[in-house]
């Protein structure tokens, strides 16, 4: 697009009047703001996936779309400097004309991203037209600028530069909900700004409830690698009460006691060929883990229940409070020596030794090995939670594992670890939490440890047996 603001003397000279030329840049608006606004026909977020280049074009379009938006807030100031020096108005026509360059590509960018990343309608729906308004309107203050300039619309421009950076500001506000979530702005805003918002108060959760016991450890193995941090699929968090109950881009997720109108049980009952199934990528859930959260929203939804009708909350043999290990104060000189030697911490958990020690790694990780760890088997009874990530275990860390008999957590994210051998971990019973990330462990190894460690919160997010890439078109 050109712009043209003044007469000028030679374009007539070529034989194009000035009338002709002013025709045919509005004719240029006009169709590109057409074929704008007949994207969301062509390229309709259906909630489908659609071809690998759409989602690779797509994926441009966070990147894109900052651009307009430093363009668009500059135009006032030089529009307002252009009062004084009239080169900043000159510099005004262009950051315009390269505005509506910027926000058309950033429009067809996020259609690709909505049309082929599989965002669902319903969610994108609000951002997907805030930003082609948005787009039409930096046309029209296109359009109408070189009347303006020739002192002709008189407030039809500014005024249309204000609704404009309104619209920007709602509409990159709708585009980071999407992505990050509708709290990510004031999450960890003071608190007095939060009391501005509206705010659902839950009452706390009881760690004895079926939604504590149950229902959020279901969430937790299954879930949270798209729905918690910084990954907030369909706008939804599902890492705690307040947050499951919050809801996502579709609005509240779980209708208690109305399971049938829940959207959270809804996308966990479909078929799981249906692309709306959730999990969207690993294993559908249990029927057993399935009824639990029917139950639970069922019966209320509620943070404190701590019963369902016909349903044991604790697992049969679940142990009811935790364990207490032994005094291993006595070992204490040994303790010093070991921690020297191999230059470890074993950290108190607290001031009571029943609570056990914490094995930590960190400081050594690259050199800590299956032969350091067999040296720690004389305190290996006294360690509930045993951080091995980044180490140089192998798989022959299991047997050794085997002796933490009252290890509660056991972290091996980041090691070569296959699952060779997982199975020697089935004798610590009071095991709540293996972390597997990032290593190379299999799908076999873990179904088969899986079943025999019905309590325990297995996380195994990019390994083999649970790839980080979507194998779903
Ligand atoms: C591999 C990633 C992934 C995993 C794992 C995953 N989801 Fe999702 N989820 C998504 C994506 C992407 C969306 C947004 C697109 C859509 O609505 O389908 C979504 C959307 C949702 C929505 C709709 C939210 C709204 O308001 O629109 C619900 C409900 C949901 N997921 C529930 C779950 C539950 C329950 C689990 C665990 C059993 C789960 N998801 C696991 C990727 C995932």
């Amino acid at each position: 697009m050109s712009f043209v603001t003044q007469r000028d003397p030679k374009t007539r000279s070529r034989g194009l009047s000035f009338a002709a030329l002013r025709k045919s840049y509005w004719v240029t608006g006009v169709l590109l703001a057409l074929a704008l606004l007949s994207l969301p026909w062509l390229l309709s977020p259906d909630g489908q996936t659609h071809g690998s280049w759409q989602q690779f074009l797509g994926r441009f379009h966070p990147l894109v779309v900052h651009l307009p938006i430093g363009l668009i807030l500059l135009l006032p100031v030089l529009e307002f400097g252009g009062r004084f020096r009239s080169a900043w108005r000159e510099a005004a026509s262009v950051v315009l004309g390269c505005a509506v360059l910027c926000s058309a590509g950033a429009v067809v960018f996020g259609m690709l991203l909505a049309h082929g990343g599989g965002f669902s309608p319903d969610a994108v729906r609000i951002h997907m037209w805030g930003g082609l308004f948005l787009c039409l309107g930096v046309i029209w203050c296109a359009l109408i600028r070189p009347s303006w300039a020739m002192g002709r619309v008189g407030w039809v421009y500014p005024a249309s530069l204000i609704v404009v950076l309104i619209l920007t500001a709602w509409t990159g506000h709708q585009g980071g909900s999407l992505i990050y979530g509708k709290t990510y702005l004031t999450e960890f805003a003071p608190a007095f700004i939060k009391r501005l918002q509206p705010q659902k108060n839950y009452p706390p959760v009881d760690p004895a409830s079926v939604y504590a016991m149950r229902v959020q450890p279901i969430l937790d193995s299954n879930c949270l690698s798209c729905h918690s941090g910084s990954k907030i699929k369909g706008g939804l968090q599902l890492d705690n009460y307040a947050h499951v109950m919050d809801g996502g881009n579709d609005g509240e997720v779980v209708s208690p006691g109305h399971a049938e109108k829940s959207l959270l049980l809804t996308r966990i009952t479909l078929p799981a060929d249906h692309p709306k199934f959730m999990p969207s990528e690993g294993k559908p859930l249990a029927a057993k883990d399935i009824a639990w959260i029917k139950g639970w929203i069922q019966q209320g939804a509620s943070p404190k229940a701590t019963a369902l009708p016909g349903m044991e909350v604790r697992a049969p043999g679940a142990a009811e409070r935790i364990p207490q290990v032994g005094d291993y104060n006595a070992l204490t000189p040994q303790m010093i020596q070991i921690e020297k030697t191999l230059g470890i911490r074993l950290d108190r958990v607290s001031s009571k030794a029943a609570d056990g020690l914490i094995l930590r790694t960190i400081d050594v990780a690259p050199k800590f090995g299956d032969s350091d760890l067999a040296r720690l088997e004389p305190f290996a009874p006294y360690i509930v939670n045993v951080e091995l990530g980044h180490t140089k275990v192998t798989d022959a860390c299991f047997a050794s594992l085997a002796k933490f008999n009252h290890a509660r957590a056991i972290h091996l994210e980041d090691t070569s670890i296959t699952g060779r051998d997982l199975q020697k971990l089935a004798v610590l019973h009071e095991l709540r939490y293996l972390n597997l990330s990032s290593t190379r462990v299999t799908h076999q190894a873990l179904d088969q440890f899986a079943s025999v460690q019905p309590l325990l919160h297995i996380y195994a997010f990019n390994t083999p047996a649970q790839p980080s890439s979507s194998p779903i078109k």
